[in-house]
């Protein structure tokens, strides 16, 4: 027999190598108590959360707390089973109207996951004979949505515009074409220039889809992400989003202005072939989402915490995924996994939480601690968090 999981083996060694330094596993932290957006006890010590893409912490607002208790207590505390069958809820309908008033557009469609909303919408959208056409960097949802369709799949290069508009010409004009694009990339927490995408784009005869997923809630005016602040968002064909980020729960979403949208319920198979979203969890999505739309004051806050961030990162030396900050996430690049798992474990030890990420989910090869800001962050917080980059760069010797 033929061991399936011998395949796994480099990563295997590669894994016991990394613990028999010392570090403690980076991937499988346990939150033993979580007091607020912002803290939580790890090993049995507080620790300032920033890496939870909690950007606006709304998982602990009293609204969508009180929202989901009453659902639950209301509705129960499953649906079991698909929206096509018994799984659709008037709270998944309220659900839907809130995000069509978000977006302010005609057509919202709920997924148990943003995964599954990519998985789902690009391969129903882009069939036999269609070319969907992406950046190298995408999410792996992204990538999964295309392995799971059965359209030619094109790369670009990462935010390059003429790169995106060689390969479109490059296409058969008459064939269908979907572009896929993200607002903010959530490895490095830079942002895509879509004005000029969807632009060539059109030109182009393709249609376009966005992952708004790091930016609905905190970019933009009202926090319609990326595609707002960049005055394309009427030129844009669907915006897939999450609730695991900014609204503060789980779920996925697609919006769209398409006349023909609707009929995707009935051909999307992960719309259509799992179980619905629970009712507490479209409760607390709803009264979230709703109250994102009046947050001027909260994205005002998170920008200032950003900003703060980033300079205060730079200045003590440490090399960051971008020149300045464009979204609520300043990636720290590590000049490889085994410094990058010791800064990792000395900011922890310190009372700070980060991600640390690695290939194949990174750019470029990059070992990455990845931070994450929350609206819920107070200035004192950030300076509290430089003041553990100082102590842990020096400590490993990163500074
Ligand atoms: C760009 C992007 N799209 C989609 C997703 C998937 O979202 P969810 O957590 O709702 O499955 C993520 C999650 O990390 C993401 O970063």
């Amino acid at each position: 027999m033929t061991d399936l999981l011998s395949k796994f083996d480099p990563l295997i060694r590669e894994r016991e190598n990394l613990l028999a330094t010392g570090v403690k596993d980076p991937f499988s932290l346990v939150m033993e108590e979580v007091l607020s957006p912002t803290v939580a006890v790890c090993n049995g010590k507080e620790t300032i959360l920033l890496g939870t893409y909690n950007y606006m912490g709304m998982t602990f607002d009293d609204d969508v707390r009180a929202a989901g208790l009453k659902a639950l207590a209301e509705f129960g505390s499953g649906t079991t089973g698909s929206r096509v069958l018994n799984g659709t809820y008037s709270l998944h309908r309220d659900c839907e109207d809130a995000l069509r008033e978000f977006y302010a557009m005609d057509h919202a469609m709920v997924f148990s996951t943003g995964y599954q909303a990519n998985l789902g919408i690009i391969s129903t959208l882009a069939g036999k004979g269609d070319y969907v056409i992406l950046d190298i960097d995408s999410h792996a949802s992204i990538y999964d949505g295309c392995a799971m369709g059965n359209a030619e799949i094109v790369a670009f290069r990462h935010n390059d515009v003429e790169a995106l508009e060689k390969r479109l010409k490059r296409l058969p004009a008459e064939a269908g074409k979907l572009v896929v694009l993200e607002g903010v990339y959530s490895m490095l927490g830079d942002v895509a220039p879509l004005k000029e995408m969807v632009r060539v784009c059109k030109e182009n005869g393709a249609m376009v889809l966005v992952d708004e997923a790091h930016s609905m809630g905190f970019i933009g005016e009202n926090g319609r992400g990326v595609c707002e602040a960049q005055g394309v968002i009427d030129d844009v064909d669907f915006i897939i989003g999450t609730f695991s980020k900014s609204v503060g729960t789980v779920g996925g979403f697609c919006v769209s202005n398409h006349p023909k949208f609707e009929i995707l319920r009935l051909v999307c198979r992960p719309y259509v072939f799992t179980a619905s979203l629970p009712p507490s969890v479209m409760a607390t999505a709803s009264t979230s989402i709703r109250k994102l739309m009046h947050s001027g004051n909260k994205r005002a806050h998170l920008w200032e915490n950003s900003k703060k961030l980033h300079q205060g990162l730079r200045d003590l030396g440490f090399t960051l995924g971008t020149s300045e900050a464009q979204s609520a996430i300043i990636a720290v690049i590590m000049p490889d996994l085994e410094k990058g798992a010791m800064m990792w474990q000395a900011l922890l030890a310190e009372g700070l939480y980060v991600n640390l990420a690695r290939p194949p989910a990174t750019p470029a090869n990059m070992t990455l601690l990845r931070c994450s800001l929350c609206a819920e962050h107070t200035s004192e917080q950030v300076d509290q968090i430089l003041g553990m980059f100082e102590a842990a760069g020096k400590a490993v010797g990163a500074i």
